[in-house]
């Protein structure tokens, strides 16, 4: 009988064979070579590969920062490709969370107020699947509750050059939450912060990963990190290497 059940799990992206050339005149650098990639949802992956393989130009693509050259990406069968500008925007404020390398947080802005800025931005279309408007003050709230949930309580009014590396990166995983993306994109969100503080932050990733649902792609060269992840893929050549 148990044979008989098949637990298949859901797919939240699929890429098909995704390609990015950059152009400088006449000459072409193909960076992505026919990527083809399946993302489930609830799953927390890994991206590694070399400097230069093209880790972040895939994340780009995915996260809908750049077009490809050619190839399709999928969310939940939608094919994000075909969009206009317009819908990228709004489907990129709503469905997907950055992490970056750097922060990236408003210097003149507060945590509190760095985490509740795209929300109050894109205040128009809440982005919740419902389809409810949060009051100024149910954001405010949503943002305290997540600071807390990265263990920055104490830190709501402080600015970010306040913080150390590792408070502003998980200020940026709590923004990044705000809007309850379909995947938070994460590249190389430890990649300027030393060992401990490191696995301090990815401890925060896999715990939002495991007790949120929340999907997850991170692009890393530790490898240590990438072992704790559900699975790693490498990007060598322009393709993922199984
Ligand atoms: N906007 C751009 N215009 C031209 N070339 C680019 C552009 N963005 C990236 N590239 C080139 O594409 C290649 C892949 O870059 P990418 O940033 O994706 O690499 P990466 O795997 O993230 O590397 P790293 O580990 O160093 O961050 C590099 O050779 C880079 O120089
Ligand atoms: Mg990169």
């Amino acid at each position: 009988m148990e044979n008989l059940i098949k637990v298949e799990n859901e797919s939240l992206i699929r890429v098909v064979n995704l390609e990015k050339s950059f152009f400088d005149g006449d000459s072409e650098l193909k960076v992505l070579r026919g990527v083809d990639l399946e993302v489930d949802k609830s799953e927390i992956l890994a991206i590694m590969g070399a400097s230069g393989a093209g880790k972040s130009t895939l994340l780009h693509l995915i996260g809908t920062l750049d077009r490809p050259t050619s190839g399709t990406i999928y969310y939940e069968d939608e094919d994000i490709t075909t969009y206009s500008e317009r819908e990228l925007t709004q489907f990129r404020n709503t469905s997907v969370g950055f992490v970056f390398q750097f922060h990236q947080l408003l210097p003149e802005f507060n945590a509190l107020e760095n985490v509740v800025m795209g929300k109050l931005i894109s205040n128009r279309k809440s982005g919740y699947t419902d389809g409810r408007q949060l009051t100024r003050n149910e954001m405010y709230d949503r943002a305290e509750t997540l600071l807390g949930s990265v263990g920055l309580s104490e830190r709501l009014t402080h600015f970010p050059s306040q913080l150390s590396g590792g408070e502003r990166q998980r200020v940026a995983i709590a923004r990044a939450l705000m809007n309850e993306p379909k995947v938070i994109l994460a590249d190389e969100p430890t990649g300027n912060i030393d060992d401990i503080t490191s696995e301090v932050v990815f401890d925060i990733l896999l715990r939002v990963n495991e007790e949120l649902n929340q999907t997850i792609i991170i692009v890393t060269h530790d490898s240590r990190l990438s072992d704790q992840t559900n699975r790693t893929v490498n990007l060598v050549e322009g393709k993922i290497s199984y």
